[in-house]
């Protein structure tokens, strides 16, 4: 379908990554209007009108008629959870019968994100390479298997656990302690009814995320997280306490090997199974002294490495998410910023276990108006008196540019000062090993 000259947009989920989507969005000349779920987030209230009809799965049809009604030609779908739950396949159909785009994969495809195991037997029959693992829903049967292994194994609830499913324990006895905990203990309730254990391995870690509609590969500037809540990588897995980009971890010609290897047979095997995948594709990988290797895979955009990645985009964001709905991105050219970006997540004390939520913050436009700093809401809302108050782990994605990573780092810190809540915690070290990029 051609693209009509404005597009009015509809922006589901209410995160950092969704503030920086919808950022970008509004950035394009081709917007229309842009409506958003989750306007709840006052960085997102500030660009998008509001949907005045609940929205939930059990309820997806009345945001199938919102769509209708507002003549909504793009749905950018933020979360895996909808994306899982099949939002994709329920707003694709307008009530004249022809199709919406949709950014983002249907029910189908996001099973390589909701189900580990799915993911696992995918790879193994595309042959590509990933840890070893096996699945088990008895307890017994795991603690077997553990016990008599010498090797150190990481467990994984098979299904969607907000970024909190896998354990890396640092012995074989704690392995059991975790898969107790999720098979007998039920931590994750039915996303670890079963378990995938998995062969643990050492490396860099670093994401791939590219852009699929169905015929093209469009891999996206590597970026890198950093997941762990403390320095020097230490302590709980979290969602991600900050990203930079580019990663140049990752030299040209591991860069090929991870798309020959990994994208393009993943790319077949969707096409195979007749699922017509068209959104993000994001790889976890390890770098490991036998080559990349897939830890995981998500169907959307990383939360933080979204926010670097459109902070960077030049290109028209609409222009690039309708050709990946649409099946075109064969045909446009896309632009980054030459310069390097880092973003810092202040999260709340007790993140990732127990936030605490509700504490006023102060100090965001100031930090705003530093040069190269964007300060994306995540977990924020406006409580009675008009404050910006902490409702979530993840507070806000403080994101700057600069000429160098060093520079982008250090804008990114010296704005994350001006910025204060009762209990802020955040890491000092993201990017701090960075390679060096300049412009
Ligand atoms: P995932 O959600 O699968 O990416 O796992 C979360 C984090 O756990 C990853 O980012 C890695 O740091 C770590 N991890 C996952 N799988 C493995 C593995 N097989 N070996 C070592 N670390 C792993
Ligand atoms: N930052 C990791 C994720 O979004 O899964």
């Amino acid at each position: 379908m051609q693209m009509p000259e404005k597009v009015n947009v509809l922006l589901i989920g209410g995160g950092g990554r969704e503030h920086a989507l919808a950022t970008a969005i509004t950035r394009s000349p081709r917007l229309g209007t842009l409506y958003a779920t989750h306007t709840s987030n006052p960085g997102i209230a500030r660009l998008a009108q509001p949907v005045d009809v609940p929205v939930s799965s059990n309820e997806i049809y009345r945001l199938a008629q919102f769509c209708d009604k507002n003549n909504i030609e793009l749905v950018v779908i933020g979360p895996e959870d909808p994306l899982a739950d099949g939002w994709a396949d329920a707003l694709r159909k307008k009530a004249d019968g022809s199709q919406r785009m949709i950014f983002g994969p249907g029910a189908k495809g996001a099973q390589l994100e909701a189900d580990k195991a799915y993911a696992k037997q995918m790879m193994k029959a595309a042959s590509v390479p990933t840890a070893e693992g096996k699945v088990f829903q008895k307890f017994e049967q795991a603690q077997e298997f553990l016990r008599t292994r010498d090797e150190l194994y990481v467990i994984k609830a098979t299904g969607l656990a907000k970024g909190k499913g896998v354990i890396v324990p640092k012995t074989n006895e704690e392995g059991i302690e975790a898969a107790r905990d999720m098979l007998v203990n039920k931590s994750f309730g039915n996303a670890s009814k079963s378990i995938l254990v998995e062969e643990s391995l050492n490396g860099t870690e670093v994401s791939v995320l590219a852009l699929l509609d169905g015929h093209n590969i469009l891999v996206l500037p590597p970026c890198q997280d950093h997941k762990r809540l403390l320095e020097g990588d230490e302590g709980p897995n979290t969602g991600g306490m900050g990203a930079f980009c580019p990663a140049d971890t990752i030299s040209e010609p591991v860069m090929h090997q991870i798309e020959s290897e990994v994208l393009v047979p993943i790319a077949d095997a969707l096409r195979r199974d007749e699922i017509e995948f068209r959104g993000v594709l994001y790889a976890g990988l390890m770098l490991t002294p036998a080559g990349p290797k897939v830890l995981e895979f998500n169907v959307r955009f990383g939360d933080p490495e979204c926010q670097p990645l459109m902070t960077r985009l030049q290109s028209d964001a609409i222009e690039l998410l309708w050709a990946t709905a649409a099946g075109t991105l064969d045909q446009i050219d896309v632009q980054y910023s030459p310069q390097p970006c880092v973003s810092l997540v202040l999260a709340s004390k007790g993140y990732p276990d127990a936030p605490e939520v509700g504490k006023v913050i102060t100090g965001i436009e100031d930090a705003e108006q530093q040069e190269g700093v964007f300060v994306y809401h995540a977990g924020t809302k406006l409580d009675e008196d008009g404050n910006v108050v902490t409702s979530g782990g993840r507070v806000l994605s403080v994101t700057a540019l600069g000429d160098t990573m060093e520079q982008a780092r250090q804008r990114a810190y010296d704005a994350a000062k001006k910025i204060s809540f009762d209990g802020v915690q955040y890491r000092r070290d993201i990017a701090k090993d960075a390679p060096v990029a300049s412009v």
